[in-house]
């Protein structure tokens, strides 16, 4: 009877020992290992050009804030993500960002184009806008129409759905277009009267209204839809997104974003 104990405590000792030592293995002596996520890293490297608020802008503080970065960071944690690493760049540098690896996601309020379907993967889409046209809240011209900017300076940022629409009609009704790097560099020349007017999207245009002395004059129906975007090859990171953008659209975590962001009304 006395041996069977023995062996009994023997297998329960060598069982602990055992399970002792895997957790060792895997918490201490394995720092390469794998974070169990689509992209194997622990952070998802957000990439986003923080010129449009609500969506992005820089905080007082100087952090990167808006409605995508809560967004994308809450989505992360959902799939299993620590949290996100933003990187900061022109919004014209995004899509070779993403391509180069130097990001894995593009959280920046990107509009889903069958220009950009070609060489990046979106997810379904989180966000609809239409474009709008700026002018000095001071002005007393007030275009109503594309044919009403004829001879005038029109600021856009460059590689936008906004900078595409003017340029399609800059021939015909004699538009000069001015590209700027950021929208807060169009909106300040606007202000300071080096250019005439600025073509952006509304949700966007509509923040700067109350930031800077500008108004909307006339507004683009463009119907576009913001979607994040992703390397078309990280084919379980756009699934795993898909997945938590579907659950999140609906739930009371998302209606509180909004209205953090674009307030009630
Ligand atoms: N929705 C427009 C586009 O996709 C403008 C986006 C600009 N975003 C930004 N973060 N500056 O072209």
């Amino acid at each position: 009877m006395a041996k069977v104990w023995i062996w009994v405590s023997v297998a329960i000792i060598a069982a602990i020992c055992i399970g002792v030592g895997v957790w060792w293995y895997y918490s201490h002596a394995s720092p390469v290992s794998r974070a169990p996520t689509p992209t194997g890293k622990w952070y998802l490297v957000v990439g986003t050009s923080p010129d449009f608020p609500p969506f992005e802008y820089v905080s007082k503080n100087g952090t990167i804030v808006g409605f995508d970065m809560d967004l994308i960071r809450l989505l992360a944690k959902k799939i299993g993500y620590k949290d996100i690493k933003i990187v900061s760049m022109d919004f014209d540098s995004l899509i070779p960002a993403l391509l180069k690896g130097k990001i894995d996601v593009i959280a920046a309020g990107m509009s889903i184009t069958p220009e950009r379907e070609k060489v990046v993967a979106f997810t379904i889409p989180y966000w609809h806008a239409d474009q709008a046209v700026l002018v000095r809240a001071s002005s007393s011209w007030v275009p109503k129409s594309m044919a009403d900017l004829s001879g005038k300076v029109v600021g856009v940022e460059t590689g936008t759905t906004g900078a595409d629409y003017v340029k399609k009609f800059a021939s015909k009704y004699n538009i000069k277009v001015k590209e700027y790097s950021s929208f807060v560099l169009a909106v300040q020349d606007l202000v300071n009267g080096r250019i005439d007017a600025v073509v952006m999207d509304a949700p966007v245009a509509k923040m700067f209204t109350h930031k800077y002395p500008v108004k909307i004059a006339f507004v683009i129906h463009t119907g576009e839809v913001y979607g994040f975007a992703v390397r078309k090859s990280d084919t379980k990171l756009l699934q795993a997104l898909n997945e938590a953008l579907k659950q999140v659209l609906n739930s009371t975590e998302y209606r509180k974003l909004v209205e953090k962001y674009f307030g009630s009304g």
